[in-house]
C-alpha cells in the first residue's frame, strides 16, 4: 500500500481521482458544442465537487498563522527536574512551530495589536509534547468558563463583522473593565509587546504552571519561557498601521524569507522552578492564577534547551493549517496543574479539532503523526487511513497477543504525579488569592522606560478613543487609576475626560509584599 507523505502532482498524463486517464480537462461534456452540459460528465462533477470542498473551517481563535519546521536540542540541565527524555543532554527532537495572531480571521493582517500564539509540537521519542503558549506571560481570565466571553468581546462586532481596530471598540473595553482580572494582560497588549517586529523576535510563555517529575519521583512546579536569541523587538504603532495596508503578510514573509536565506531563528527554552508545596504559592503569588507572572528577579529562568527553525513548510494547508496542538499532549515527566484556565483548555482543543479536522482521526495526518510508535486500540471513524488487523481491539485480550500494559516504571510510561487533593466542597468560586487584579499591572507599568510608557499611554488613548459609549471609557479610566494615577491622568487628558481617583472598591486585596518591594526598587523614569 502506498503511504507516501508527499506527492508532486506531476506525470505524463492527467487522471481522475480513481486513476483513469483523461483526454480533456478543459471542456465539459455537452450535447453539441452549444450545450446543454450533460449531468453524466463524471469528470466535471468530480473536479468541481473537490474544489467546492477545498476549504476547512478556520480555527475559532488563532486563525491566522505561519509555521516552520525545526529541531530542539536538550541541554541536559532539566534532568534533575524531569525524566522527559527529549530534555536530555544533546538529544535532538524534530519540531513544528506555529505562530499566530488571536482574533483576526485567516485573511487578516499580521501587524495588528493583539496577543501572538507561539505553539510548538515536539515529536519526541516518548510521544508528542505540545507547548501551546503565547508571547505574553499572562492571560485575560482566570477560569476557562469565561473564554467564550472574552473572545466574543474581542472578535469583530457581530452586526457588521468589522474588527475592533477599525470600528467601535466598546465590547472589548466593556469586558476588560468589568472583568478586572483582564487588566494585567490588557496592559501588555497596550505596550509594544502587542505589536511585535517579527515572530523571530518574540518571547514565548507557557503561561500556566506545569508539574515536572524526575527519575526519583520528586516533583517541582515550573513555568516555561522561550527567549529569542535575536532579542525582543517591536514595531512602532505607525509602522504597524502602515504595514497593515502595505504588506499584510509582513510577519509570515519575514519568517519564511529568513529561513530561506539560512538565517535560522533560534530560541532558548527555559524554566522558572518552584517548590511543589501544597499551597502552590511562590512569594505570595498564586501559581495557579494565569493572570499572574513570577518576576524573573524572584525566580530566574534556567535554560534547558535550544530551538532552531530551519525549514519552511512545503504545503501551507497540509502543515500550518492542519496542525493540531493540544496542551494535554504531554510526554512522561511533564504534567499539568489544577489551573482552572488550563482545565478548560484540556477539553477545548480536541473538541474544536473534531469539527475543524472532520472527525477523530486527524492524528493520522502527516503533520500530526507522532514519531513515537502508536498502539492505541482506536478504530474506524471518519477519514480512517489505517487498515487495522486483528479481531480484538480491546485491552486486555487473550486472542490477539495483547501487550504488557503495566510492565513497570522502566517502560517510561506516562504517569500522573500523585498529587493529594485537599478535602473540599463543590463551589463555583475563586480562591481569595485570585482577587488581586491590579498589582501586577502596576508592576508592569513601573518596569517600563519613559518612552515605553509614552507608547502605552498613546495605545490606551487611541484604542479607548474609538469607544462610542462614554460609560465604557469612564470605567476603563477607573481601572487605569487603580493601576497608576499618572497613566490614568495622561489617558484621561487625551480623551478629554476627568481622571478619577483610585477606587477603594477595586483595590480590595493586599498584593504580595515581595512584588511591592520589587516595584519600589525600580527607578521612576
Ligand atoms: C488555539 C481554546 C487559552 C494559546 C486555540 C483554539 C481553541 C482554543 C479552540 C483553536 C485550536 C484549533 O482549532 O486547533 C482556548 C481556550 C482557552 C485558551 C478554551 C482558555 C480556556 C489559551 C491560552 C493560551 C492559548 C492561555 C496561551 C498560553 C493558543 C494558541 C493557539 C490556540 C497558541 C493556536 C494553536 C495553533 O497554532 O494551531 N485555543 N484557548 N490559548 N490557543 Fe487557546
Amino acid at each position: 500500500m502506498d503511504d507516501k507523505r508527499t506527492t508532486s502532482q506531476e506525470g505524463d498524463f492527467l487522471t481522475t481521482a480513481q486513476g483513469a486517464r483523461l483526454r480533456d480537462s478543459d471542456h465539459s461534456l455537452k450535447a453539441g458544442e452549444r450545450g446543454p452540459t450533460l449531468l453524466q460528465d463524471h469528470h466535471l462533477r468530480e473536479k468541481i465537487t473537490h474544489f467546492d470542498h477545498e476549504r476547512i473551517p478556520e480555527r475559532v481563535v488563532h486563525a491566522r498563522g505561519a509555521g516552520a519546521h525545526g529541531v530542539f536540542e536538550g541541554y541536559g540541565t532539566a534532568t534533575p527536574l524531569t525524566h522527559a527524555a527529549f530534555l536530555g543532554k544533546g538529544v535532538q527532537t524534530p519540531v513544528f512551530t506555529r505562530f499566530s495572531t488571536v482574533l483576526g480571521s485567516r485573511g487578516s493582517a499580521d501587524t495588528v495589536r493583539d496577543t501572538r500564539g507561539f505553539a510548538t509540537k515536539f515529536y519526541t521519542a516518548e510521544g508528542t509534547f505540545d507547548l501551546v503558549g503565547n508571547n505574553m506571560p499572562v492571560f485575560f481570565i482566570q477560569d476557562g468558563i469565561k473564554f467564550p466571553d472574552i473572545i466574543h468581546a474581542g472578535k469583530p462586532h457581530p452586526d457588521r463583522e468589522i474588527p475592533q481596530a477599525q470600528s467601535a471598540h466598546d465590547t472589548f473595553w466593556d469586558f476588560v473593565s468589568l472583568q478586572t482580572e483582564a487588566q494585567h494582560h490588557t496592559i501588555w497588549n497596550m505596550s509594544d509587546r502587542g505589536i511585535p517586529r517579527s515572530y523571530r523576535m518574540m518571547e514565548g510563555f507557557g503561561v500556566h504552571t506545569f508539574r515536572l517529575t524526575n527519575a526519583e519521583g520528586e516533583t517541582s512546579l515550573v513555568k516555561f519561557h522561550w527567549k529569542p536569541l535575536l532579542g525582543v523587538h517591536s514595531l512602532t504603532w505607525e509602522e504597524a498601521q502602515l504595514l497593515g495596508g502595505l504588506d499584510p503578510d509582513f510577519h509570515r514573509r519575514d519568517l519564511a524569507d529568513a529561513i530561506e536565506a539560512g538565517a535560522f531563528p533560534q530560541w532558548e527554552l527555559g524554566v522558572q522552578v518552584f517548590e511543589d508545596n501544597p499551597e502552590q504559592m511562590f512569594a505570595g503569588i498564586d501559581l495557579l492564577d494565569p493572570t499572574k507572572l513570577v518576576p524573573e528577579e524572584l525566580a530566574e529562568v534556567q535554560p534547558i534547551g535550544r530551538l532552531t527553525l530551519d525549514a519552511n513548510p512545503s504545503n501551507y494547508f497540509a502543515e500550518t493549517e492542519q496542525v493540531a496542538f493540544h496542551p494535554g499532549h504531554l510526554p512522561p515527566g511533564i504534567d499539568v496543574t489544577d489551573d482552572p484556565l488550563l482545565a478548560a483548555r484540556l477539553f477545548s482543543y480536541l473538541d474544536t479539532q473534531l469539527t475543524r479536522l472532520a472527525g477523530p482521526n486527524f492524528s493520522q495526518l502527516p503533520i500530526n503523526q507522532p514519531h513515537a510508535p502508536v498502539n492505541d486500540m482506536f478504530r474506524d471513524g471518519f477519514h480512517q487511513h489505517r487498515v487495522h488487523e486483528g479481531v480484538a481491539p480491546y485491552q486486555e485480550n487473550s486472542l490477539d497477543g495483547g501487550c504488557p500494559f503495566f510492565a513497570g516504571a522502566e517502560d517510561r510510561a506516562f504517569e500522573e504525579a500523585a498529587v493529594t487533593i485537599a478535602e473540599s466542597t463543590k463551589v463555583r468560586a475563586n480562591p481569595a488569592t485570585f482577587e488581586d487584579h491590579f498589582s501586577q499591572a502596576r508592576l508592569f507599568w513601573l518596569s517600563m522606560s519613559a518612552l515605553e510608557r509614552q507608547h502605552i499611554i498613546r495605545a490606551y488613548s487611541f484604542e479607548l478613543g474609538k469607544c462610542l459609549d462614554p460609560s465604557v471609557k469612564e470605567r476603563q479610566l477607573q481601572c487605569l487609576a487603580n493601576i497608576d494615577p499618572e497613566l490614568c491622568s495622561e489617558v484621561a487628558t487625551a480623551l478629554g475626560l476627568d481622571a478619577p481617583a483610585p477606587s477603594e472598591e477595586l483595590a480590595d486585596v493586599e498584593p504580595s509584599p515581595a512584588l511591592s518591594q520589587l516595584g519600589e526598587s525600580w527607578p521612576t523614569t
